[in-house]
């Protein structure tokens, strides 16, 4: 049989469950690094209302810390919400916190979204914070209600995002590949496009009022009793999850064609997105809020090559039952 038709055996199947609950282990954080994330929250509070007495400054945790899918090694993503407008201008924060004892202090001012990147070596916690940006806080908001509904979107999305470190999938910084938010958009849309799906879309909700934010309309569905059997249809191990995962997007999903959409819980064609024209814009991820954005803009061409051609070693590697192999270091050729 060709590669993409490859079976998992049963035995196989349970054994990758096995080997991704052990790594899962592994991976969520542990209550001690919980508690020096606590604390450097708590820390940078009181250095910015000393700064600002006069101020209404709070301190909101996105990204990994408030979705449930940090692991032991993620960074903690603040955003500040104040009045003052002294404190947009992110660099006013970098200087206070530079003379406070935070160390590889940067200050990305002319960003779209500027940020203020720290250390903090006394409770060894890395840090990006940006300020005003409610839009983030949302879909971290959206993605943890995904979390909540079903048991397994933990493990599989937190075993994809070390997999997409490990093989250096995931540094849209660097300019070429994918960030953590994409894997994880990409996560949930395969969890929500399964013929028995294990997750619903919690935009696509009838009664829902628009609610709209910046311009977006960030309303999704909160109520999520509604959806404590939703998954149940469904009853893939695990292992069997990733297997299909990496199946799909390393054989199935087009990506010269196709959008993968949170927001309406399947996939649509670029054409009816207007998508179609941009030729190098292999893979399309729609952001859940703001439509207009493609998430994988982040990847060109032949780093997208690269990303599907790992995908295809993934899915060769997990089919034979090798998640350690699957998900060892990359190291570049010497
Ligand atoms: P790790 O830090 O790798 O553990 O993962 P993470 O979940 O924190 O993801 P990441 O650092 O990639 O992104 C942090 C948060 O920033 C996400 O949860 C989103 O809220 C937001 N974000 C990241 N990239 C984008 C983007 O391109 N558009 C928008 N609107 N938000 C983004
Ligand atoms: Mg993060």
């Amino acid at each position: 049989p060709s590669v993409k038709n490859r079976r998992l055996s049963l035995a196989q199947e349970e054994k990758l469950s096995r080997d991704m609950r052990e790594l899962y282990n592994e991976l969520i954080p542990t209550p001690e690094s919980e508690q020096r994330r606590s604390k450097f929250l708590a820390k940078l509070e009181r250095l910015l209302s000393d700064r600002w007495p006069n101020s209404s400054i709070k301190v909101n945790v996105f990204g990994s810390t408030g979705n449930c899918l940090g692991t032991l090694a993620s960074d903690v993503d603040v955003c500040i919400t104040t009045d003052n407008n002294e404190l947009s201008q992110v660099c006013s924060i970098a200087e206070l916190l530079a003379s406070q004892g935070m160390e590889r202090v940067v200050c990305v001012s002319r960003a779209k979204v500027p940020i203020v990147k720290v250390w903090d070596p006394e409770l060894q916690v890395a840090c990006d914070l940006n300020v005003n940006n409610p839009i983030a806080l949302e879909n971290t908001s959206l993605v943890r209600s995904y979390v909540a509904i079903d048991d397994r979107v933990r493990p599989l999305a937190m075993i994809i995002k070390h997999w997409a470190k490990r093989r250096i999938l995931n540094d849209a910084a660097l300019g070429s590949t994918l960030s953590s938010y994409t894997w994880i958009c990409l996560t949930l849309n395969f969890l929500q496009t399964l013929k028995t799906p294990v997750l619903p879309s919690l935009q696509a909700q009838p009664g829902l009022q628009p609610h709209i934010l910046d311009g977006v309309n960030v309303a999704f569905e909160k109520d999520l009793t509604k959806f404590a059997d939703f998954g149940r249809k469904n009853t893939s191990s695990l292992g069997k999850l990733l297997y299909e995962f990496f199946r799909f997007y390393a054989h199935e999903f087009d990506f010269e064609t196709t959008v993968a959409s949170v927001r309406l819980g399947g996939h649509v064609a670029k054409s009816v997105k207007g998508w179609h024209m941009l030729l190098d814009n292999r893979l399309c991820v729609e952001e859940p809020f703001n439509i207009n954005r493609n998430l994988a803009n982040t990847a060109d061409d032949t780093s997208m090559r690269g990303i599907h051609k790992e995908l295809r070693r993934a899915f060769d590697l997990v089919s034979n039952g090798k998640l350690d192999e699957c998900c060892e270091q990359f190291a570049y050729p010497t």
